[in-house]
């Protein structure tokens, strides 16, 4: 199939969400094979035959945690064997959660984020490597957030754990490039998009979800939140041989926030 992404096989973690989605479409009908995690597994599934039903045996589904290192050993095992190989890991998969203040937080707040957010990331490397280096040139694209660059009241941990997803990109780029596997790894960093991880802002606004968008916006100089796609039009870029001169870099879909 022709495509920006022909004969690429991609794993997109939490790919049942609100971005994930975005980017298992996109690589999809670019021409990918795609396997999507998440642990929804019935979400998955059930987004793996909706894609399906447009793009015949693109898609498959796998229920997978990230925060479980036994389960990213086998659900790679598994996507690589109905894929054919893995060339493109997105690690997508992430949690927000209620504003937590510094005297107000929790061990168990961090570790569940670091668990979900950072960790994860590692463990998408680690197992994934030795089949994206076999079937090189291959991206690893993870999905960080503009909060992993500039922080925001009440969200300590959120902030670290992207802060840190940012910068473990860089070594395993450098790792990578050192070592002339022909793997490239690149973060890409979203402000507000419209996905269900803004619902404690809607929440915070009553429900009144347009109110809570607006006011989300005001911060960001083209006056609007994200939609998916803006974000899936980047991990596009990144999975395909077009970016294959970029590496170890950071990419901000923030509407102009970070130019302030
Ligand atoms: N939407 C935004 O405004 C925004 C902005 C910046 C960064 N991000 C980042 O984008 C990524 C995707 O977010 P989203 O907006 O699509 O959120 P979402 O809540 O819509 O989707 C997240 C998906 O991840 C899955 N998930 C949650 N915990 C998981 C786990 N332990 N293992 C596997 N899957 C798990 C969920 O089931 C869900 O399908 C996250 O890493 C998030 O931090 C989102």
């Amino acid at each position: 199939m022709a495509g920006r992404v022909a004969g690429k096989r991609a794993l997109v973690t939490g790919g049942a969400g609100g971005l994930g989605r975005a980017m298992a479409r996109m690589l999809a009908r670019e021409g990918a094979k795609v396997a999507i995690t998440d642990v929804d597994g019935a979400a998955a599934d059930a987004l793996a035959e909706e894609i399906n039903a447009e793009v015949p045996g693109a898609a498959f589904g796998f229920a997978h945690d990230v925060a479980d290192e036994a389960r990213w050993a086998e659900v790679v095992a598994d996507a690589v064997e109905a894929m054919g190989g893995l060339s493109v890991l997105v690690n997508n998969a992430g949690i927000g959660g209620d504003l937590v203040f510094v005297e107000g937080d929790t061990a168990a707040n961090w570790d569940r984020q670091y668990q979900v957010n950072l960790r994860s990331v590692m463990f998408g490397c680690k197992h994934a490597m030795p089949h994206l280096r076999a079937a090189a040139p291959a991206s690893i694209i993870n999905i960080s957030s503009i909060a992993g660059l500039a922080a925001g009241p009440g969200m300590g941990a959120y902030n670290a754990t992207k802060a840190g997803v940012w910068m473990y990109t860089k070594t395993v780029a450098l790792e990578a490039a050192k070592a002339e596997w022909n793997v490239r790894c690149n973060s890409v960093h979203p402000v507000f998009i419209k996905t269900p991880i803004l619902d404690p802002f809607v929440a915070m606004a009553g429900g009144d979800e347009g109110a809570a968008h607006q006011k989300l916006a005001r911060g960001i100089p083209l006056k609007r939140i994200g939609e998916p796609d803006d974000v899936a039009f980047c991990v596009l870029y990144l999975a395909s041989d077009e970016s294959k001169f970029v590496t170890g870099a950071e990419f901000k879909i923030d509407g102009g926030m970070t130019a302030q």
